[in-house]
């Protein structure tokens, strides 16, 4: 059977549970191919926007010989795709993209869906439309892969929205429950990156106010989440 990236398997861990599962944004398809090996997944289904990733993903199934398990769509996000669904995974994808993805399908805003998310970059755009949209998180992964960091979570739609008030409110919880020394290091890296921001807006010609104003309340909602991460496991 396929052999997944640490990124990857950490993604199909947060699927556990899901019988009717959809990969949007699938490329190699290797999620999809992962995942249709269990017996509980009933359905097991790949999209992408463009011919070329599909046909590839098409090609590693044939490949890995499910190829008959899997139904594939050609779809701009869930547009083409119907809505029979209980899990919905989209990785490794912009966070513009991926909210404007979800904006556009209501109906995944659900008690009975759940959506496995990897951003690949403006996590806060992804996780300021899921409170406004009445999604709480239910689980999450920090994954260091070769020196980068990424993050995945799974949500799912209760219907209570909520105003985003920043990484502490939104994924506080989740860090101080499932403390590890890779969250340990996550939370430096991003508060690093904070810095660096601001560093860089100091320096730079069109320094804007408003803008490092943002980052240090980045920082500051960071360094919040680290001081009571350290409270909850003196271990690390
Ligand atoms: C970097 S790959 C990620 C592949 C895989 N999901 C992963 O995490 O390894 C991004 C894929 O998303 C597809 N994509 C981009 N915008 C999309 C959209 N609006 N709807 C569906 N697929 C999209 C691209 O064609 C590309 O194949």
């Amino acid at each position: 059977m396929i052999k997944l990236s640490k990124r990857l398997l950490a993604i199909s861990e947060l699927v556990e549970g899901g019988h009717k599962i959809l990969d949007v944004g699938t490329d190699h398809g290797y999620l999809p191919i992962y995942l249709s090996q269990f017996e509980s997944v009933r359905r097991i289904a790949a999209s992408d926007i463009s011919e070329g990733p599909l046909s590839r993903a098409k090609e590693s199934a044939l490949k890995y010989g499910v190829i008959d398990k899997i139904e594939f769509f050609l779809s701009d996000g869930l547009e083409n795709c119907d809505n029979d669904f209980d899990t919905i995974v989209i990785a490794g994808m912009g966070g513009e993209t991926m909210t404007e993805i979800l904006s556009r399908a209501t109906w995944t805003v659900s008690p009975d869906i759940k959506l496995v998310l990897q951003p690949q970059s403006k996590q806060e755009t992804v996780f300021e439309y899921l409170c406004l949209s009445g999604f709480r998180v239910l689980d999450h992964r920090i994954i260091n892969e070769r020196g980068k960091y990424y993050l995945a979570i799974s949500a799912v739609g209760d219907g209570e929205k909520r105003k985003y008030n920043g990484l502490y409110g939104f994924l506080g919880e989740q860090f101080f429950n499932k403390y590890t020394r890779t969250t340990a290091e996550y939370l430096l890296y991003l508060s690093e990156k904070q810095r660096k921001a601001i560093q860089n807006i100091e320096t730079g010609s069109n320094g804007s106010l408003q803008l490092i104003k943002e980052f240090c309340l980045r920082l500051e909602d960071i360094e919040k989440i680290i001081k009571e991460c350290k409270e909850h496991d003196k271990s690390i």
